[in-house]
């Protein structure tokens, strides 16, 4: 197993559809562990395989169940998706409903955080980690996550869902702090 890179936007893979796996074999087994293990040493809650840089149709979810994660609110419902780890290989959503309006944050844009508007239930038809189909229902945070990791397989970034004031806003950000870090990099390299 090994902790695999997250990429940053404007990484163009994080632009670009994925192709369908087609076949679960030992090698797609252990990019996903590999994907499980990145995902929680980054401390995310769902990774798409285009932000380590391959383009395939895997994501993992892993949603930790904490009734202080908002300490100022009352604790969450623990539902049955929570502190579960999930692996979704060529995942289909076959049904939608609602709305939802969730402060997304991404590991491809670290410290951003903005509100995405989602379907509040969707119904998701996938392969597993063994490569058995499986069907879940999906509402609440594990709904918004699985729509913004199955977006990132269709190489979809979550500022292309937000209205385009608030996504320029977040470029121009982004690239500040790009440009910043890159001359703390060089100030480094002399030294
Ligand atoms: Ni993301």
């Amino acid at each position: 197993m090994a902790v695999l890179k997250v990429l940053e936007w404007p990484a163009k893979v994080l632009e670009t559809k994925s192709e369908p796996v087609e076949k679960v074999d030992d090698e797609i087994k252990s990019f996903v562990a590999d994907m499980h293990e990145t995902m929680d040493a980054a401390g995310g809650i769902g990774l798409a395989a285009n932000q380590v840089g391959r383009a395939v149709r895997v994501l993992t979810i892993m949603i930790p169940w904490s009734e202080s994660r908002y300490a100022d609110q009352e604790p969450e419902k623990k539902e049955p998706w929570h502190d579960k780890r999930w692996t979704f290989i060529n995942p289909v959503i076959k049904k939608k409903n609602g709305k939802i309006r969730w402060q997304e944050g991404c590991l491809s844009f670290p410290e951003i955080y903005e509100f995405v508007d989602r379907a509040s239930e969707i119904e998701v038809e996938a392969l597993d980690e063994n490569g058995q189909t499986f069907t879940v229902e999906a509402n609440g945070l594990f709904s918004v996550c699985l729509q913004h990791e199955i977006d990132h397989i269709d190489g979809i970034v979550f500022i292309n869902r937000m209205s385009r004031l608030k996504s320029s806003m977040v470029k121009k950000k982004v690239s500040k702090r790009q440009r910043l870090g890159s001359v703390e990099e060089s100030v480094n390299d002399q030294s």
